[in-house]
């Protein structure tokens, strides 16, 4: 098949530019020759319309509320797989027949300890430390203990065991710090319980208590919802990093500090403190509606809107469902749930939100069911950290195997004074 070619008249020359098609049929312009050809780079503040690479782990349609990983729907994979086979799935592009899975279970299983060290500095951050930052350091950390695995950018062995490693000790570093600041005693992982289960296990274990499989399963689907979301801000800057060959560490670290704001995962802690700032107000959803669109109250509505999802999240429907779910096993009413709905109603009303397609995103109602599993708000993402990194580590090995890939350094236009003469200090005014 020829070339598609786009036509662009800039300063009366016609340049010609190649046409992209991805297997859904989406359509890009590629740019990377404009510059050497007309001296024009493109300006597209917040990358809103700018694709940085091609990638053939997970497509998403905004306009249609499609995600799928590998090409597997969504709604099938919360509803028949389980988040260590979606692990499995982002990263190596297939779903693992029972032997790989197996495999993959043992290799994840070999790194159910932390090393001494790492533990030893858990122990030195206080106890009041948010833990997304603990968890962004001591997975930075963790290059000083397994010096191996630096090379990791480079050589495939590696990278796998890498992945295995992390998708290992995430969880055990953020269970192992949280049961330090309520002064218990770390438990150690069981990975045969279930990634989701050994997770609740180890933050939650009680001598004569177990947990219960249904509540496992629902945070199972959780993580199995977060586990990719294409070149999001986080995973937009584990590519980043990676680019410039640094660690599989740095590059994770990076990651897990650029879902920290509230824009973006952080979202989730907000939406929870925004619904009991609304019910220690007095429960009044309104007011709260008509601060969002005081367009000089800088209060957004936490847990409405998104960048690509302009009709709905689909994620956002299957977790209204878990939520429910979980509520009822647990037998909890929380009146935060009644907020939440009254706020969704009354926006679904609002032209305000329904011009500008917000919606409830991914955090609207996942902040209800980590607070009923009894996570405390602070590692609310921390929960999305856990949920994300096979999505993470997905993109830097997939970018690691992509021979053409570049570092990443887009380019800007100056805005800032011309060429000026240096002032020494006593002539300066
Ligand atoms: N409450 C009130 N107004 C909003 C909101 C909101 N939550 N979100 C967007 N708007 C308005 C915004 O003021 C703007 O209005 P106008 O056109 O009059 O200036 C318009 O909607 C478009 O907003 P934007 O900020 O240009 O859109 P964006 O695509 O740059 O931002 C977003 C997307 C998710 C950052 C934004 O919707 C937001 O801040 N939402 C609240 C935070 C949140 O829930 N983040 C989690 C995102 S989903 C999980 C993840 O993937 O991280």
């Amino acid at each position: 098949m020829s070339q598609e070619i786009a036509k662009l008249e800039i300063e009366g020359k016609i340049i010609e530019i190649p046409v992209i098609t991805g297997s859904e049929g989406e359509k890009a312009l590629d740019i990377k020759k404009l510059r050497a050809e007309t001296g024009y780079i493109t300006l597209d503040n917040g990358f809103v319309n700018t694709g940085s690479c091609t990638s053939a782990i997970t497509f998403l349609n905004g306009e249609k509320g499609i995600l799928r990983y590998r090409g597997y729907p969504i709604e099938q994979i919360a509803e028949k797989s389980n988040f260590l086979e979606v692990a499995y799935l982002l990263n190596f592009g297939k779903l693992p027949n029972s032997k790989e899975f197996d495999f993959w279970q043992e290799k994840v299983t070999s790194f159910a300890t932390l090393p001494e060290g790492i533990t030893n500095i858990i122990d030195q951050f206080p106890k009041d430390s948010h833990p997304m930052g603990v968890v962004a350091s001591v997975v930075s950390s963790l290059a000083a203990f397994y010096p191996e695995f630096l090379d990791a950018p480079l050589d495939s062995v590696q990278r796998e065991r890498a992945t295995a490693q992390l998708m290992a000790q995430v969880k055990i570093i953020a269970a192992y710090f949280y049961r330090r600041t309520i002064g218990k005693a770390p438990h150690r992982s069981h990975p045969s319980l279930g990634f989701s289960k050994d997770f609740l296990n180890m933050m939650f274990y009680e001598e004569g208590k177990e947990i219960d499989d249904d509540v496992a399963h629902a945070l199972d689907v959780l993580f199995m919802l977060h586990a990719d979301h294409e070149q999001n801000c986080s995973a937009s800057t584990v590519r980043v990093i990676g680019s410039s060959q640094a660690n599989v560490f740095a590059a994770i670290s990076g990651g897990i500090d650029a879902l920290w704001g509230q824009l973006h995962g952080g979202a989730n802690q907000r939406v929870l403190e925004m619904l009991e700032e609304i019910q220690n107000a007095g429960g009044d959803y309104k007011k709260f509606i008509e601060k969002a669109k005081d367009k000089n109250d800088s209060f957004r509505l936490m847990g409405f809107g998104h960048r690509v999802y302009k009709n709905f999240d689909p994620r956002a429907l299957i977790i209204k469902k878990q939520c429910d779910i979980v509520l009822e096993k647990l037998n909890i009413q929380d009146p935060l749930l009644d907020i939440a709905r009254g706020l969704e109603e009354e926006a679904r009303k609002d032209d305000y939100f329904v011009s500008r397609n917000l919606y409830p995103n991914v955090d609207f109602y996942s902040g209800i069911i980590y607070k009923a599993l009894g996570i405390p708000t602070d590692m609310f993402t921390v929960m999305f950290v856990l949920g994300r990194l096979p999505g993470w580590l997905a993109q830097w090995k997939e970018m690691k195997e992509d021979v053409a890939f570049k570092i990443a350094r887009p380019r800007q236009i100056y805005i800032g004074e011309r060429e000026r003469d240096y002032v020494p200090m006593k002539e300066r005014k």
